[in-house]
């Protein structure tokens, strides 16, 4: 009998839609944005003092552009890179000016481990609606044709395949068949990851995994025609990925 060991993986974590205000105190639906990231965060650190990174999956502020200078004095003292996209609440301009250096800021392309993770912005002005413009569908192309060694994680802020919530799928990236028509070319890709409908969801499609994480403030309630507020706490997802491609992953919630 043999056994393998694996080594040691990128460690990884995953916050999404945080939907922070200007002024602290702030609700949505009823729950403290401030709270439930607090809680998120203490809960990341407790639990995940190794991390690597963490990635911001979009809906970072709520519509509040001046929001940015307090996600950066709440996230930069974690003391890890924090690589950030925008959602359809963010403001990608005023997003990569206010995150343009420090642990906490945009980021296109990450490569560490024998991986590369490859952030796309979903967003379009004056719009909800997912979309991935030519030039984000070209980004991934080249960085997919140029790291055929690297393992994959694709992430952006909209969900690229239905989440069985028609309310929010109204809104999910338009021009899914383009994106996939590109992953689908590359065998190294190992998963798609998103934010954007507040609540866990896992699949797979042609071996690929296709994963969302909660939210760090209010939850949306799954499979259901009008918005609902669902009674589930903050959470988080978190990564493991080795070098010979094993992709570990679960989602964490924090107290209610
Ligand atoms: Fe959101």
């Amino acid at each position: 009998m043999s056994t393998t060991t694996l080594a040691a993986p990128l460690r990884v974590i995953q916050i999404t839609d945080l939907h922070l205000k200007a002024q602290p105190g702030s609700r949505i639906c009823g729950v403290d944005v401030d709270a439930g990231l607090n809680a998120v965060l203490a809960r990341i650190q407790d639990k995940h003092p190794g991390a690597d990174f963490m990635l911001a999956t979009g809906d970072l502020v709520g519509d509040e552009p001046e929001a940015y200078a307090r996600l950066r004095q709440i996230l930069e003292p974690l003391g890890l890179p924090v690589y950030c996209l925008p959602g359809n609440h963010d403001f990608p301009a005023a997003m990569s000016w206010a995150l343009r250096d420090g642990y906490v800021r945009r980021e296109r392309h990450i490569v560490a481990g024998g991986w590369q993770l490859i952030l796309l912005d979903s967003s379009f002005p004056g719009t909800p609606d997912g979309h991935l413009a030519y030039g984000e569908l070209a980004l991934l192309d080249t960085l997919l044709a140029t790291g055929p060694d690297l393992h994959t994680v694709v992430c952006l802020h909209h969900n690229p395949v239905p989440s069985q919530t028609s309310w929010l799928d109204t809104m999910m990236v338009g021009n899914h068949a383009a994106f996939f028509g590109v992953l689908d070319r590359y065998p190294h890709v190992r998963a798609v990851i998103w934010g954007h409908i507040h609540a866990e969801f896992s699949a797979q499609r042609n071996g690929v995994e296709l994963l969302a994480a909660p939210a760090t403030c209010v939850q949306f309630k799954p499979r259901v025609p009008e918005p609902q507020v669902d009674d589930l706490p903050p959470g988080y997802r978190w990564f493991e990925l080795y070098p010979d491609g094993t992709l570990r992953t679960g989602v964490e919630r924090v107290a209610g």
